[in-house]
């Protein structure tokens, strides 16, 4: 498995949301990290063929995704920013039209639902309106959407967007355990729901991929001459703050 980008760019009339970005992703989770306006969601948009992009290559396993087409659909799973959609709808009800969309066939779809609720542990509400269910369980939905069709490829826009700690490190690790033998690209601007579940962080700034590097690199990569922000020891929100250059709001 390997999702190749090559010198990817995207505009928004004279703005570049997506500068030249260039990476390969293999298997493991991986943290893109950066501010609002970053580029995260484009570069999610464009992996997705949500939005066309104005240069560059996207290959899956050496060929174009724009080639793969449907191919390539369906061994992706994504988790998309924007929420409050299909509220009326049951959790199931929500499940069966997505795997439709999806094109699993029709004789697969109930027991596709049921092992995609039971990995979120959302089988016991499978009956319950989206309306009626807490943010995190919400986020655990749309995340059930993206694991129809088991893909090969997660994409995970700011899963945790809008959850308290307790709802969102109970979400980190529901995905800590779906990341196995996939590749997941998981956006975020809050350090902590990366941290200790990425194998790679992406820092992105302003369409720009600043650096790609692990944690524990990240952690060593400071110039000696740069001091924690506060006490005597640096924490990763020090490393983001010094190549993002801004505050990480929590
Ligand atoms: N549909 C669009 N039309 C115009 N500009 C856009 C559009 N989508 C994104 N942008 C711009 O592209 C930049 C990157 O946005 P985005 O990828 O959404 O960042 P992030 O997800 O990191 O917050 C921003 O400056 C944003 O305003
Ligand atoms: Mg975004």
């Amino acid at each position: 498995m390997e999702l190749k980008l090559e010198n990817v760019t995207k505009r928004y009339g004279q703005k570049e949301a997506l500068s030249a970005f260039s990476h390969t992703f293999r298997e493991g989770i991986y943290g893109i990290l950066g501010a609002n306006g970053a580029g995260k969601s484009t570069l999610m948009n464009l992996i997705t063929d949500n939005v066309k992009r104005d240069g560059g290559s996207i290959e899956y396993n050496g060929t174009d995704i724009l080639k793969l087409g449907d191919s390539f659909r369906d061994i992706l799973g994504y988790m998309p920013q924007q929420q409050g959609l299909y509220e009326g709808m049951t959790a199931e009800g929500f499940l069966a039209y997505l795997a439709r969309l999806k094109r699993i066939p029709g004789r697969k779809i109930p027991r596709e639902i049921t092992r995609v609720l039971r990995l979120t542990n959302l089988a016991d509400v499978r009956h319950d309106k989206i309306s009626s269910f807490s943010g995190g369980m919400k986020q655990r939905v749309l995340l059930a959407q993206a694991m129809l069709g088991d893909p090969q490829v997660l994409i995970l826009d700011e899963p945790t967007a809008g959850l308290d700690p307790k709802e969102r490190v109970r979400l980190r690790n529901y995905i800590f355990e779906l990341a196995q033998n996939r590749i997941v690209l998981l956006a975020t601007h809050i350090v902590s729901d990366i941290e200790a579940i990425a194998g790679e962080i992406l820092l992105l700034k302003q369409g720009k991929l600043i650096k790609a590097a692990s944690p524990k690199e990240l952690m060593t990569s400071l110039p000696a001459d740069v001091k924690p922000l506060m006490g005597s020891y640096f924490t990763l929100e020090d490393v983001y703050l010094h190549y993002l250059g801004e505050d990480p709001d929590e």
